[in-house]
């Protein structure tokens, strides 16, 4: 438990034993469920945390209102990892009250069987007293459920985000940030939006012309630091990706069943440095301590402007873990890159074809047809130089 303000209380938990978040993205420096409460003559309890934290979770709570009953739970966003603990807060708390909007209320039922007299239903910008103090609610739709709103405690400037301004990492010590948090989570957050929120940002755009109208002077999401000296930073970060801005540079992403793909995608990688162009390279299926797979892939192309495929020839297709990436780049609605494939294959390639494919789609850029070559990567057979000289 860290107390924030003279009424706001941080009452979250880590998750440094949590593999991947979602089942999919990889957590190597943990990950935060944040919850807080707001303590006036009445208590709101704003989100839970994921299932298994009930013990530390409840032990934050009763740290900061020691046996205080907690008047309302507002739910800002039903994913489970801030919901899971809804029904065991509404045992724990007999007379609680869950702050919720129409669009929650089907969702409180089926996942936690909520009856509806123990939900009041929360409109646009409607308030809600706590005493002292009062809470306001603003929809985010579609960032990134259609349930999410965000919740606005006018007399502290502060904005419960729900996901929004969230990022990977775990948060040690205090949760308020210092002066260079932002440089220290800037990866992870960027890891966070291009992996959890990417696909939406329309409805980023719609929530951050609504909240810039809020005089925000603490962020408080549900996952990673409070953010109060780096607001600046954190909202330009989130306004440049969910505008799908991105810096002159080249995102390798490759996968390969025995190497030769990898070889060349190395090869790549060393005629860019060598050319000064900035570059990241990812092993789609990579899965070792440190490699970021899949998600490091797709952080990057929020990053950069240059898109490169690498995928050998498999079954007369793309190897699936870089069709994936595909699949991926398409649900993401990524737009305006620009594109290259290579890959091995041995009788017949049909990889880079594919891809190309698949970059037309989404009306990249292509830099050429792309350069498909048989078996081994050979220096002397396969020129890489002239790749990174197109990609530059
Ligand atoms: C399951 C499997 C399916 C394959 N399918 C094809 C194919 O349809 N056409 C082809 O030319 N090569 C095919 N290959 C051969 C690979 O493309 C070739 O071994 C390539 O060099 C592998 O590149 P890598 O070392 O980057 O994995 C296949 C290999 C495997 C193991
Ligand atoms: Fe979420
Ligand atoms: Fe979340």
């Amino acid at each position: 438990m860290k107390k924030i303000s003279e009424r706001i209380f941080y009452v979250g938990v880590n998750d440094d034993d949590k593999v991947m978040f979602e089942g999919l993205w990889p957590l190597p420096l943990g990950v935060s469920y944040n919850s807080y409460l707001v303590v006036d003559q009445k208590v709101a309890l704003i989100d839970t945390v994921e299932s298994g934290f009930e013990e530390e979770f409840i032990g934050n709570v009763n740290e900061a209102i020691g046996d205080r009953a907690i008047d309302y739970l507002v739910v800002n966003h039903m994913e489970p990892d801030h919901s899971s603990l809804i029904s065991y807060m509404l045992e724990m708390y007999p007379s609680l009250v869950i702050l919720a909007n129409a669009k929650t209320l089907p969702m409180l039922k089926g996942y936690h069987n909520v009856p509806e007299e123990r939900v009041q239903i929360v409109a646009e910008a409607e308030s809600v007293s706590l005493g002292g103090c009062s809470l306001r609610f603003y929809m985010a739709p579609m960032v990134h459920w259609p349930e999410t709103m965000v919740t606005f405690l006018e007399e502290e400037g502060t904005v419960f985000s729900g996901d929004a301004f969230g990022t990977f990492g775990a948060v040690d010590g205090n949760p308020v940030d210092d002066e260079d948090t932002f440089e220290i989570f800037r990866e992870e957050m960027m890891r966070y939006y291009a992996c959890i929120v990417g696909k939406y940002g329309n409805p980023v755009q719609t929530a951050l012309k609504k909240l810039s109208a809020l005089d925000i002077k603490r962020i408080c999401s549900t996952h990673g630091p409070v953010w109060e000296r780096n607001i600046q930073s954190v909202v330009a970060l989130y306004d440049k990706m969910s505008r799908y801005e991105v810096e002159r540079g080249v995102c390798i992403a490759y996968a390969s069943m025995y190497g030769n793909t990898a070889a060349a995608a190395d090869a790549l990688a060393m005629e860019l440095e060598s050319l000064g162009v900035p570059y990241a390279i990812h092993d789609l299926a990579g899965n070792n301590a440190g490699e970021l797979g899949l998600s490091g892939a797709l952080r990057d192309v929020f990053k950069y402007d240059t898109i490169v495929v690498g995928s050998p020839t498999y079954n007369n297709g793309i190897f699936p873990p870089a069709e994936t990436f595909m699949k991926a780049l398409q649900a993401r609605l990524i737009k305006g890159r620009r594109f290259y494939a290579f890959g091995s294959y041995t009788w017949a390639g049909a990889s880079v074809r594919q891809l190309n494919e698949y970059a037309k789609s989404m009306d990249f850029e292509l830099l050429g047809d792309g350069l498909s070559f048989p078996q081994a990567y050979r220096k002397d057979k396969v020129d890489m130089k002239a790749v990174a000289d197109i990609l530059k």
